[in-house]
């Protein structure tokens, strides 16, 4: 089982990749002793997210509320907002340890703990903002991407005027540039119905035909006292990854905010981003249907992360709790999935 201790040694180990970060002053240090188990809350219907180029201005102003609400906790509230950017900053490179492997880095990226740890990085985000609001139906919008519609940044989060609004971004790939889902650093020569074309082309192979199991898809199971890093499913190192590039502020030196793992999570755009990421999972069990060899894996099953919830308890979530959505109350507005028919 891979867990969390609750103190960082505050070391500034490589990613695993050549890309370096320089974290220096913010870490997210959980004081509280006490640990609840987590129980989904019960609910009466289920909450429906929907795509940011779709929301409506009242949502909008609600949305917004709630940001500003957060951005107004005082600092050491875990449900302020940089206590819960820095949940990422935590769970990422070298931030902790692995309890019982002191010489073994924690690191939910690069394999198959990324998936249910955004889940529930996410359900608890929302979760405070919506108890932030007096609303508990409250539900964070996705951006998609993936669909040609949504492959610009969503106007929402590109109007100075907004809380959602984030200065650090690579200023040439604002809206209308249409994302490109295998940006690795520069861009490509190509029309834009060159591009929305290829783009489809990627969700398909990262969805379908390149993810027809459950390793390839959510990535290795990574054990306690393994290497970090075993191996990532395929819109882990792809598409999810291009957009955290394609964002990124090129002029930042570690292509902050969104562009690296400890700095992410002061972005709001972050959270959109990796609602689709997480809607996408729930699409891969639709069209796949098959967690296969993961669900006989008691490692992964059993893996814990640790989270602050809506009323600031601090809350043990295991894998098994979050495979379905809907047990947790939410799922995606359905919409078009175009690349479902688009052959490589
Ligand atoms: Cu924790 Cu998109 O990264």
């Amino acid at each position: 089982v891979v867990s969390c201790k609750a103190t960082n040694n505050g070391n500034q180990n490589p990613t695993p990749s050549s890309r370096k970060t320089n974290e220096t002053t913010y870490y997210y240090s959980p004081t509280a002793t006490k640990i609840i188990d987590f129980k989904p809350p019960p609910f009466s219907k289920l909450r429906y997210r929907r795509p940011a180029h779709l929301v409506d201005a009242d949502y909008l102003a609600e949305f917004a509320k709630a940001v500003n609400l957060m951005k107004d906790l005082p600092p050491d509230d875990p449900r302020s907002f940089m206590q819960q950017a820095n949940v990422h900053c935590a769970y990422r490179n070298g931030a902790y340890d692995q309890v019982g492997f002191p010489d073994q880095d924690l690191q939910i990226h690069f394999s198959s703990l990324f998936l249910p740890f955004h889940r529930m990085y996410l359900y608890f985000y929302e979760r405070i903002l919506g108890k932030l609001i007096g609303d508990p139906d409250f539900v964070m919008p996705f951006w998609n991407w993936d669909a040609p519609a949504g492959m610009t940044m969503p106007a929402i989060y590109v109007n100075p005027q907004s809380p959602l609004y984030h200065d650090k971004h690579n200023v040439s790939h604002q809206p209308p540039k249409l994302v490109d889902l295998e940006y690795n650093g520069t861009g490509k020569e190509i029309t834009d119905e060159e591009l929305v074309l290829r783009n489809l082309k990627v969700m398909h192979r990262q969805m379908v035909s390149g993810a027809k199991t459950a390793s390839l898809f959510h990535g290795k199971v990574y054990r306690a006292g393994d290497k970090p890093s075993p191996g990532p499913g395929s819109i882990e190192a792809g598409c999810h990854t291009a957009i955290h590039m394609w964002v990124g502020d090129p002029r930042e030196e570690y292509e902050e905010d969104i562009g690296n793992f400890y700095s992410s999570g002061r972005d709001m755009l972050f959270y959109a981003h990796h609602g689709n990421v997480d809607r996408l999972w729930s699409i891969w069990d639709k069209v796949q249907g098959t967690m296969g060899e993961h669900m006989d894996d008691i490692n992964y099953l059993n893996a814990a992360f640790y989270f602050y919830d809506e009323n600031a308890n601090l809350v043990r979530v295991k894998v098994s709790d979050c495979l379905d959505t809907k047990t947790l109350g939410y799922d995606y507005e359905p919409v078009e999935i175009p690349w479902l028919r688009t052959k490589p």
